[in-house]
């Protein structure tokens, strides 16, 4: 579903990756680590054509993402649910409406955004906070409608950045869990993280960005 081929990326002249080399499959979960500047968050913005690799060849189902047009990238991140290691909710709406926005951006509006944000922000047990703003939230409740915003949609792929960055290890097990769950039920997952207990509760798939 997923093949980076001899990826190599540079901001300025310097390369932070170097001849990165992996493939996912279609309804795996994947850990994607390296230490901090390695170049994590980097990998998972070139899936969504936030950043273009340098050298290389990135393929997403049938697109070759080094060779997308800008038209075709608001189909592509469709397909693709992005849970950003800062959160980026917004402050001024509530847990319903960050949640919601994952839906009005596709053009879904009505009676299908009340059913789908309703079950999803049931999925992640946060209903019960869908009218408060996120200011008043707990980090991992915060990393919940996160969650939730970038699953609403049903992608294929979700895309997790770092989801438990500040959260204690019973938060982070819980935020595991949710994850898994969907991936149970078919979505692929590709997991950014330098949390080591993470990988060891997560048993999956892993590929230090350094090594590849
Ligand atoms: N837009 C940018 N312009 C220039 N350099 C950048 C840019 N984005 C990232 N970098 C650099 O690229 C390197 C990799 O950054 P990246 O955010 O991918 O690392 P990371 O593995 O996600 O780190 P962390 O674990 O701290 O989140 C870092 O040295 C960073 O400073
Ligand atoms: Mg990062």
């Amino acid at each position: 579903m997923i093949e980076f081929n001899h990826v190599y990326k540079s901001y300025d002249k310097n390369y932070i990756l170097r001849d990165l080399n992996f493939n996912v499959n279609k309804g795996e979960f994947i850990f994607i680590t390296g230490p901090s500047g390695a170049g994590k968050t980097t990998t998972l913005k070139m899936l969504i054509a936030l950043e273009k690799p340098t050298h290389g060849a990135i393929k997403f189902m049938d697109t070759e993402l080094q060779n997308i047009k800008p038209k075709d990238i608001p189909f592509l991140r469709r397909k693709i649910g992005f849970v950003f290691q800062d959160f980026k909710l917004l402050p001024n709406r509530t847990v319903f409406q960050n949640v919601a926005l994952g839906l009005e951006v596709s053009g879904i509006f009505g009676d299908v955004i009340v059913k789908n944000v309703t079950e999803i922000l049931k999925a992640v047990e946060l209903f019960i906070k869908k009218d408060e703003y996120p200011q008043n939230l707990s980090g991992g409740e915060q990393q919940r409608v996160s969650i939730a915003r970038a699953l609403v949609q049903n992608p294929q792929v979700l895309l997790a950045d770092e989801p438990t960055g500040n959260l204690d290890e019973d938060t982070s097990k819980i935020i595991l869990d949710i994850i898994k769950s969907f991936n149970n039920k078919g979505t692929t997952v590709i997991l950014a993280t330098h949390n080591k207990n993470l990988i060891r509760m997560g048993r999956a798939r892993t590929i230090d960005i350094t090594k590849s």
